[in-house]
């Protein structure tokens, strides 16, 4: 049998049913702070990356699935979705003298080290707004999240971790100092950071080599280097954090992986699920719309990781929702076209539930013991002596207690105990 490449998950139907659980609430916290959803390619130019990633991050270096087309243009698995994003937007006429609040969701790819949480197909839904330049939507961003984490009873196992990265000047200006004060150490320096004192000294900040990190505890601190706008966006944010009585914790040494970020950065981190303990990132980036080719645009928004999110979300051990509610025995072979259709009429003015009809044929006890492998609550029996009379058998799984009742009485009873 041909196996699954590694790093890519496959989702069985337990964890489907949860996952479905889970994106819905989510989906329903965006759309109630009015965020629309937008549908974009899993195939781009590789150069939408290069350009909106950055060269020099890891992800572009070293983690994207990139081939070339059989016209033999380069095209790229998108590995975020931001850049798509913009993309998307530009090319339809959605940014220019516009505000946008939007939302998309789906598989991304990146060729990293699989591990708990870290895959090579995973799945992001991501929030972004265009168009809003001050720390309200930043604040706004970040409160959307907060009440993602609260609806689905996570937000006790979460923290916000903030930082200011301030413009691309003072980042140039404190990457001087950064080098200058790394190049008295470079022979102690581990091999990937002397690369990047060259290519992107910045991520040599997540270096997770102890040696580096030792050297690093000295090194100047970005947030020094933040300008005076910079720093009085950040502090506006924070004033609004505060009025919104949202917790977080300061982290000068936050940098992103990816290089278009300016002034807020942040990630949503947990303790809870080991190494891979981020479930959300983002921050502003108000560069990269014209890097793109488009009109100077500010930009903020987030991703999170849905599988992340739903180990987090597993673990809190809420009971979930069993496959099917309602099982449809069928007593003997030329009714089942009769139980097909009861089931329709039952799925009609019971929509929110899950009724499956017993295909194979079998004994009754066989087809019981099916019923309740699947966890359903209620059995209907079709074609037992009630039919006669008009009526059917329903049989609380639980208890075993089984009564002769008409359809109508057996969806008040079923509805009454859903
Ligand atoms: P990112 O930090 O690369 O940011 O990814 C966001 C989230 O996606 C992470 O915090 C994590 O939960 C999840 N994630 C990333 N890589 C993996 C992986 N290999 N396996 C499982 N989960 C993963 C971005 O992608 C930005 N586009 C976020 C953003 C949106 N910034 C502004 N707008």
């Amino acid at each position: 049998m041909v196996q699954a490449i590694r790093g890519m998950r496959d989702v069985l139907p337990d964890e489907g049913r949860r996952w479905r659980a889970v994106e819905s609430e989510l989906e329903s916290v965006l759309s109630s702070y009015a965020y629309e959803e937008v549908h974009l390619p899993l195939l781009e130019f590789t150069e939408l990356f290069s350009r909106g990633v950055g060269e020099a991050t890891d992800i572009v270096e070293k983690e994207m699935y990139t081939f070339a087309d059989r016209d033999g243009d380069s095209i790229t698995l998108r590995p975020e979705g931001t850049a798509g994003c913009v993309r998307v937007l530009q090319q339809h006429g959605l940014l220019y003298n516009q505000t946008q609040r939007v939302f998309y969701r789906g598989h991304m790819f990146r060729y990293e080290r699989p591990q708990k949480g870290r895959y090579r197909q995973f799945y992001q839904l991501g929030a972004e707004a265009f168009g809003m330049a001050g720390p309200d939507v930043d604040a706004e961003l970040l409160a959307l999240a907060r009440a993602c984490w609260q609806k689905l009873a996570i937000d006790g196992n979460v923290r916000l971790e903030l930082n200011t990265i301030g413009s691309a000047a003072d980042r140039g200006r404190y990457r001087e100092a950064l080098v200058a004060y790394l190049s008295g150490y470079v022979n102690d320096l581990d091999e990937d950071s002397r690369r990047r004192l060259t290519t992107n000294p910045l991520r040599i900040l997540d270096s997770k080599v102890e040696r580096t990190r030792e050297i690093l505890a000295e090194a100047p601190v970005l947030t020094d280097h933040v300008g005076r706008d910079g720093r009085a966006h950040f502090d506006a944010l924070l004033e609004m954090l505060d009025a919104l009585g949202m917790a977080y914790v300061l982290n000068p040494r936050l940098v992103r992986g990816l290089d278009y970020y300016n002034y807020t950065v942040f990630e949503w981190v947990t303790d809870d699920l080991g190494a891979q303990g981020t479930i959300c990132a983002g921050g502003r980036y108000d560069a990269l719309v014209e890097q793109l080719g488009g009109r100077p645009t500010p930009g903020a928004g987030f991703a999170l990781g849905l599988e992340r999110v739903l180990l987090l979300f597993e673990q809190q051990n809420l009971p979930t929702a069993a496959a099917v509610d309602v099982y449809l025995c069928v007593l003997s072979d030329d009714l089942y076209t009769e139980a097909l259709s009861l089931a329709d009429r039952l799925r009609l003015e019971l929509p929110e539930l899950r009724i499956r009809v017993h295909a194979g044929g079998g004994k009754l006890k066989n087809q019981l013991r099916k019923a309740d492998q699947c966890g359903a609550r209620w059995a209907v029996l079709v074609g037992g002596e009630e039919r006669a009379r008009g009526l059917l058998a329903l049989k609380a799984l639980a208890t075993g207690e089984q009564t002769a009742v008409s359809i109508e009485e057996a969806v008040a009873r079923i509805s009454n105990t859903a």
